[in-house]
C-alpha cells in the first residue's frame, strides 16, 4: 500500500503544474476573484489521522457542499418524510434547472440540485427564525469539524442574495406547488448563507468524517447519525452529488462525493476516509476540474473506489 502522505504530495505537485484548470465561477465577484492556481487536499482516515497537502488550510466558499450537511439535519428533523417533498434520483440536468420542476409537479429530483436543497433548507428552517436556522447550520459544522473558527463569509452571502434570481424563481415556483412551507425569501435567506460558509480542506474533511465511519465521530465517540442513515446519505452523494456529471464522477473516481461551485469537493470512502479537495476552476457542468482529477488519482492509488481496485 503506498504511503498516503506521499500520494497527496505527488498529486499536489501534478495539479500545481496542470495547465488546463477549468474556469473559476464568475457569477459573483467574490468567487470570480479567487486565484485559479490554488490547490489543496486533506484526508482524514478512520483512525483520525489527518494528512494534508498544498493549500489545505486556506478557506474557500463551500457553496453546494453545504447541502450534504443540511440534508443530514433535515433527515434528523423529519426522517423519511423528507422523501415526500424531494426525490432521490439523478436529475440529468444542470444544478439550477427549472424545466424538470414543472413536469414533476414541484417535487425536485434530489436534495442536491438547487431546488431540492431549497426544500431541504425549508425543513431545517421549521420552527426557527432564519437567523436561528443559519446559526444551527453553522453550529453543526463547527461541532463536526471540532472547530469554532468556521464562519460565514458575509460578502459572499450578500452577493448570493443580490444575484440569486434563478433561486428566487425556483423557490417561488415550488411555493406555487405547495412544496415550500415558508415565504420564499425566508428560506432563501438561509440557503444563501449556508452556501457562503467558508471552510478549509482540513475542516471539511473533518466535518465529513461521520459519513465514512458509519455515522459516529470516532474522535468524540458521538453518534451523529445511524449507520443506516450514513449509508443512505452516501448513496445520494454517489448518484446525485455532481449533478449531471455524477455518472462521469462515479466512473472515474468511484466514491460518494459532493461538489460546490467554489471548487471544493467532499468525498467519502466508506469505512476508510473522508477527503476534501479544492481547486477553484470548474468544468463544463460546474464541478471542480482538477478536484475531480485529484480524487481520481487518489482513489486509484489507494484502491479506494467503492467499485473495486
Ligand atoms: O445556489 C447557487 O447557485 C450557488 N450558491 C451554489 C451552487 C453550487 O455550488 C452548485 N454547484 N456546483
Amino acid at each position: 500500500m503506498p504511503i498516503l502522505q506521499d500520494v497527496l504530495e505527488e498529486i499536489t505537485d501534478a495539479m500545481r503544474r496542470a495547465e488546463d484548470r477549468g474556469r473559476v465561477a464568475d457569477y459573483i465577484p467574490q468567487l470570480a476573484g479567487v486565484d485559479p492556481a490554488r490547490f489543496g487536499i486533506a484526508v482524514v482516515t478512520g483512525d483520525g489521522a489527518m494528512h494534508c497537502a498544498g493549500d489545505a488550510e486556506e478557506t474557500f466558499s463551500i457553496q453546494s457542499i453545504s447541502k450534504v450537511f443540511t440534508l443530514t439535519m433535515a433527515l434528523g428533523r423529519i426522517g423519511d418524510g423528507l422523501w415526500r417533498r424531494v426525490g432521490r434520483e439523478p436529475s440529468g440536468n444542470a444544478f439550477n434547472s427549472i424545466v424538470q420542476l414543472e413536469r414533476e409537479d414541484g417535487i425536485p429530483r434530489n436534495p442536491f440540485i438547487n431546488a431540492g436543497a431549497i426544500v431541504v433548507t425549508d425543513v431545517v428552517l421549521s420552527g426557527h427564525e432564519p437567523r436561528e436556522a443559519i446559526g444551527a447550520i453553522l453550529h453543526f459544522l463547527r461541532f463536526l469539524a471540532e472547530d469554532d473558527s468556521i464562519i460565514i463569509d458575509k460578502a459572499v452571502a450578500r452577493s448570493e442574495t443580490l444575484t440569486g434570481y434563478r433561486n428566487v424563481a425556483l423557490a417561488n415556483y415550488m411555493k406555487s406547488f405547495g412544496n415550500l412551507n415558508h415565504e420564499p425569501e425566508r428560506t432563501l435567506g438561509v440557503y444563501f448563507h449556508q452556501c457562503a460558509i467558508a471552510m478549509s480542506c482540513r475542516q471539511l474533511a473533518l466535518a465529513g468524517r461521520f459519513l465514512a465511519t458509519g455515522g459516529r465521530n470516532p474522535g468524540t465517540g458521538f453518534r451523529v447519525v445511524s449507520p443506516e442513515r450514513a449509508k443512505r446519505i452516501n448513496a445520494v452523494m454517489l448518484t446525485c452529488g455532481h449533478y449531471d456529471g455524477s455518472g462521469d464522477f462515479a466512473y472515474h473516481v468511484g466514491i460518494p462525493a459532493k461538489s460546490g461551485v467554489g471548487g471544493g469537493i467532499l468525498g467519502v470512502v466508506p469505512g476508510k476516509a473522508s477527503i476534501a479537495v479544492w481547486s477553484p476552476g470548474l468544468n463544463a457542468v460546474g464541478n471542480s476540474q482538477l478536484g475531480a482529477l485529484a480524487m481520481e488519482r487518489l482513489t486509484r492509488a489507494m484502491g479506494w473506489s467503492v467499485f473495486g481496485p
